[in-house]
């Protein structure tokens, strides 16, 4: 037994492979069930007790000899004839997000965060609209002068199909498809033809909500909002409703916030007023209901639209609305948001 041992220790300290297969060819021939050593382990069962120690260190000895020497062959193998190993999904997102996220859609996952902890759940509708939908739905009678304060693009010349001026349009795609209760916001970007500037661009972003059931009362809109803008601005944040006009609510308002820049004592963000204006609410007009086929002797409700430019501006002290657009990296790599 112990001449066999110093045999295999011999040859196997002389045995070289030139190839990952050669080396696998080893391995069986010494490691496998029935390898060489395998089968002195077995024979080692008919050792006399007395030399059962010695025998055993050498076997063991051979063992971990063999296993080295396989593994470093193994390894000189790894390192040159073969490529390295690809990744399994070579699809997978790597981990963690590359780069930050745009301003815009920081704000925007934050609004639908806040109004989805409230039950508000997100829908999106076309950004090519037809008529009906972006206005004569909305109670925008033809030639009502309010269509002029969209300035709208229409596409190839037909007064039918534009571009939506606003995300309302989707109040008219949801509830046409929906019955009460509905609980919804609406975020999506919209287009004026509107000269661009520190203030205005022709394209920008809104968020729609709607909230039609039965008993929804001026109180439940200016409750809602108030948890909105105190989610967004911060605990003290005051609001204000001034009474306003849109065509597709009544009574319409528009909602401001006091200023969290100055906290509102007045600076030129807010024009010294204290306040700064977020977003037009009021409740759902019943021709606007009836237009979609909810019965409005049931039903009532209320919708407000807002623009994320205009809060993210607010939050971040953003003073040119271009700079969303610009896509200057010095511009993108200061916001860092987990949403
Ligand atoms: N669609 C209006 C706009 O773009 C904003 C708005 C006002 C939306 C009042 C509403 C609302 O839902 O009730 O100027």
């Amino acid at each position: 037994m112990i001449e066999k041992i110093h045999h295999l220790l011999k040859e196997i300290s002389e045995v070289t492979a030139h190839n990952r297969e050669e080396v696998e060819q080893l391995r069986l021939k010494y490691l496998s069930k029935r390898g060489l050593v395998s089968v002195l382990f077995d024979d080692f069962r008919s050792v006399p007790a007395e030399n059962k120690r010695q025998v055993g260190q050498q076997l063991n000895e051979l063992k971990n000899r063999v296993q080295e020497k396989i593994d470093s062959l193994k390894a000189t193998f790894e390192t040159t004839d073969e490529k390295p190993p690809q990744p399994s999904d070579l699809t997978r997102p790597v981990s963690g997000v590359p780069g930050t996220r745009h301003p815009l859609s920081i704000v925007r996952n934050q609004i639908i965060d806040i109004f989805g902890r409230i039950g508000y759940s997100v829908t999106v509708g076309p950004e090519i609209e037809d008529d009906w939908h972006n206005f004569s739905a909305l109670n925008f009678p033809p030639e009502h002068p309010a269509r002029d304060m969209q300035d709208t693009f229409f596409i190839a010349r037909d007064p039918e199909i534009l571009l939506r001026t606003h995300t309302s349009s989707v109040q008219i795609r949801t509830m046409e498809q929906n019955q009460p209760p509905i609980r919804m916001i609406f975020p999506g970007m919209v287009f004026r033809n509107e000269a661009i500037s520190a203030r205005a661009h022709c394209i920008f972003h809104q968020v729609e909500g709607l909230y039609i059931d039965k008993d929804v009362s001026f109180a439940d809109l200016k409750q809602t909002l108030m948890y909105f803008a105190k989610e967004m601005f911060g605990e003290k944040t005051k609001i204000r409703l001034r009474p306003s006009y849109f065509p597709f609510t009544e009574p319409s308002g528009e909602m401001d916030v006091s200023c969290n820049i100055c906290g509102g004592v007045g600076c030129n963000i807010c024009k010294h007023t204290g306040w700064v204006e977020i977003l037009g609410c009021g409740m759902v007009d019943p021709s606007v209901l009836e237009n979609c086929g909810i019965d409005s002797k049931i039903y009532t409700g209320f919708a407000f639209g807002m623009g994320i430019e205009r809060i993210t501006m607010l939050k971040y002290q953003i003073r040119d609305l271009r700079l969303f657009f610009e896509n200057d990296v010095r511009f993108l790599k200061q916001f860092t948001g987990a949403l």
